[in-house]
């Protein structure tokens, strides 16, 4: 390996003495020009990794579009990537290689867990939300959550769920990523999902033998977090002027939506309405007292 290492070197000052000086030494001689097949021969890990994740790398550029002339001729024959990448805000940060760690392989990218600002080189949609909506998610950077490029978070990554029955596909039903605290919902959200923080209401509500009950929490509380209706959006003029007039709560007779008082219950229910004594019991004792 050494020995071959040093033959290399060797056959490489040869090789440049011989790139450097063939032309005007000896016109005779063809030229030795270097090509990129011939980096290989003493570069070995350049081109594996350009073999294996070059990208357009690989297939839009040669070594040499990149690495033009060679020591000892060209001292530093390193390229800067605004010589090909200009005209997009992306290409005006600092520091291009400390997130694409390895210009042979330059779709693979890592950095850190504080970054922000260069995601918005391309994405806005996310910080215009995080920053209308504010949130604690709005203090966090973006690669807080997507430590990797591209890579979704779960939620539960992060937090408990409310209960056992909301699992991580469900979160979205109310909540989104970047503004969290925003909380809506669609029509077909399942009451027990509201049941995780409002037992008494659901319990109330279900235990409830008024017509309510077959309702949906989100049938009534539509679209928007603590949003409460009127009992008139649903129940236009229920009842003449006059009483609405002197009662105008519907409260007062009703009690709440989640538990309405029902004056039509079933008759059998009330003492007053218990059936008569059979006639030959009536008979036998004096039906007062
Ligand atoms: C015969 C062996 C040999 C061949 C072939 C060769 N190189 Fe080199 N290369 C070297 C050596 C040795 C050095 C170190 C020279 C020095 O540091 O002065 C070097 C240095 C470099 C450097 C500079 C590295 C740095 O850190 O500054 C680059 C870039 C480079 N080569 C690219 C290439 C490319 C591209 C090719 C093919 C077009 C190529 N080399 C072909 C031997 C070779
Ligand atoms: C898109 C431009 C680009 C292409 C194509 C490219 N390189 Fe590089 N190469 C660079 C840059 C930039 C660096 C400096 C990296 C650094 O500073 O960490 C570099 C570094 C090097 C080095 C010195 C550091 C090391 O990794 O050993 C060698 C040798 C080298 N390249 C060889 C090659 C060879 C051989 C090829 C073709 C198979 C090639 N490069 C293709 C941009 C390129
Ligand atoms: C000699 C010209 C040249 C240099 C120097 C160069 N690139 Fe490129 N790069 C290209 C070309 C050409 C493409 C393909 C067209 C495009 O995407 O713009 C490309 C594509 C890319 C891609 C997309 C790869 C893919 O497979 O989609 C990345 C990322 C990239 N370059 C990063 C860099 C970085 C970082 C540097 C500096 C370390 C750099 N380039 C230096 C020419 C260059
Ligand atoms: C904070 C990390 C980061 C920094 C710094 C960074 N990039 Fe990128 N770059 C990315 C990510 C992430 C992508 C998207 C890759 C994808 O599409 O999968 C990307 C994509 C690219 C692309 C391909 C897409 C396109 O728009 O053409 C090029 C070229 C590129 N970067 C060049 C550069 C250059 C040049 C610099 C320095 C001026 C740079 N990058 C600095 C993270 C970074
Ligand atoms: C150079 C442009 C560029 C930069 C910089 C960039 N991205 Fe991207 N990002 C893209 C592209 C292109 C896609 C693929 C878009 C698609 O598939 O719809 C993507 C995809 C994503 C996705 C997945 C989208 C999905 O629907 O699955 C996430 C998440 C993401 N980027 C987050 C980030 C974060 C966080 C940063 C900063 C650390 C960042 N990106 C930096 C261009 C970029
Ligand atoms: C990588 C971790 C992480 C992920 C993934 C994550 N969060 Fe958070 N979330 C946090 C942190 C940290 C806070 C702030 C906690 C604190 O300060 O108490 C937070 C706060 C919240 C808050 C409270 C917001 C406020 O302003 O009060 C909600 C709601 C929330 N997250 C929902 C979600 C939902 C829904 C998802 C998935 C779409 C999610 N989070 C994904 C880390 C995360
Ligand atoms: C608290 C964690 C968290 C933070 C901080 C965060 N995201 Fe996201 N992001 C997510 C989650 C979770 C999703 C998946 C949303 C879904 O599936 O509906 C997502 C989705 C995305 C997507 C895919 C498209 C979309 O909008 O749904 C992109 C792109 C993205 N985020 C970029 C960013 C950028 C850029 C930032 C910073 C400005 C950022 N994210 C901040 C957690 C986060
Ligand atoms: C049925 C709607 C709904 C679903 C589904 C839901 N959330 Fe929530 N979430 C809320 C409401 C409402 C709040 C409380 C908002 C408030 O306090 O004003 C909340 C608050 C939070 C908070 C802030 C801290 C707390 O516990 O009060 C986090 C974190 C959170 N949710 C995460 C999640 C995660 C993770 C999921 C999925 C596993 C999820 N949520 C599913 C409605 C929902
Ligand atoms: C993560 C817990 C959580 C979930 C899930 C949740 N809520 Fe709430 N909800 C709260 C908190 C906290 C409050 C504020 C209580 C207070 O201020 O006393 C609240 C308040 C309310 C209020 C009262 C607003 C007011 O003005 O008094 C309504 C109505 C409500 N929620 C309906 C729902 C509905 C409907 C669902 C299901 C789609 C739901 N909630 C899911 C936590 C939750
Ligand atoms: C979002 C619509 C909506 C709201 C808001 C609403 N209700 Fe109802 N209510 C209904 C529906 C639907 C029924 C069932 C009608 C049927 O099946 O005939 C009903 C039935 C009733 C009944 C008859 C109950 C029975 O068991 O016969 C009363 C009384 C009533 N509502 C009173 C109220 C009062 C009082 C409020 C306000 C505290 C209210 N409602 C709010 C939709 C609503
Ligand atoms: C028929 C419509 C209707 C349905 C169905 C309904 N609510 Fe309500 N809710 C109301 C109204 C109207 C109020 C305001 C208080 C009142 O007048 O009864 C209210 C008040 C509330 C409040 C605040 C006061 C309190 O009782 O804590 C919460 C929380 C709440 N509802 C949650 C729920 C949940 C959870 C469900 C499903 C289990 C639900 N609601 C089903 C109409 C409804
Ligand atoms: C003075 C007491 C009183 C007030 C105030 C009152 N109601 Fe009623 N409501 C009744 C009575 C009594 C019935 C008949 C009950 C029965 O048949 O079981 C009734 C029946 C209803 C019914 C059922 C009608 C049907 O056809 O089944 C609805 C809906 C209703 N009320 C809604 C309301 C609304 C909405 C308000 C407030 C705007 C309101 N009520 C105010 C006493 C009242």
């Amino acid at each position: 390996m050494r020995v071959a290492r040093i033959f290399n070197l060797i056959s490489a000052f040869a090789l440049f003495a011989c790139v450097g000086t063939a032309v005007a030494a000896d016109p005779a001689q063809p030229a030795a020009t270097l090509t990129s097949a011939d980096c290989v021969k003493c570069h070995e890990q350049p081109p594996k990794d350009i073999a294996a994740a070059g990208g357009k790398h690989k297939t839009e550029v040669t070594c040499q579009d990149c690495h033009v002339g060679h020591p000892p001729k060209v001292k530093k024959p390193i390229p800067q990537c605004g010589q090909c990448h200009e005209g997009k805000p992306h290409f005006k940060l600092q520091g291009c290689l400390g997130c694409h760690t390895n210009p042979h392989t330059p779709k693979n990218i890592k950095f850190g867990n504080n970054v922000t600002d260069p995601c918005l080189t391309c994405h806005t949609g996310q910080i215009e939300q995080l920053r209308s909506f504010k949130s604690k998610h709005s203090a966090l950077n973006c690669s807080f959550c997507h430590n990797v490029h591209g890579r979704i978070p779960d939620c539960t990554q992060c937090h408990k769920s409310h209960s056992a029955e909301i699992v991580q596909k469900d979160c979205k039903v109310c909540h989104q990523a970047h503004k969290p605290a925003d909380v809506s919902y669609k029509a077909d959200t399942p009451s027990k999902f509201c049941a995780a923080c409002h037992k008494k209401a659901f319990n109330l509500l279900t235990a409830s033998t008024a017509k309510h009950s077959k309702l949906a929490c989100v049938y009534c509380h539509q679209a928007k977090h603590k949003m409460v209706p009127q009992c008139t959006q649903c129940h236009v003029k229920p009842h003449p002027a006059a009483i609405m007039a002197k009662f105008p709560k519907c409260g007062e007779c009703h009690s709440i939506a989640h538990d309405l008082n029902r004056w039509s219950e079933p008759a059998a229910a009330k003492p007053a309405a218990a059936p008569a004594p059979a006639p030959a019991a009536a008979k036998k004792a004096p039906v007062k007292k």
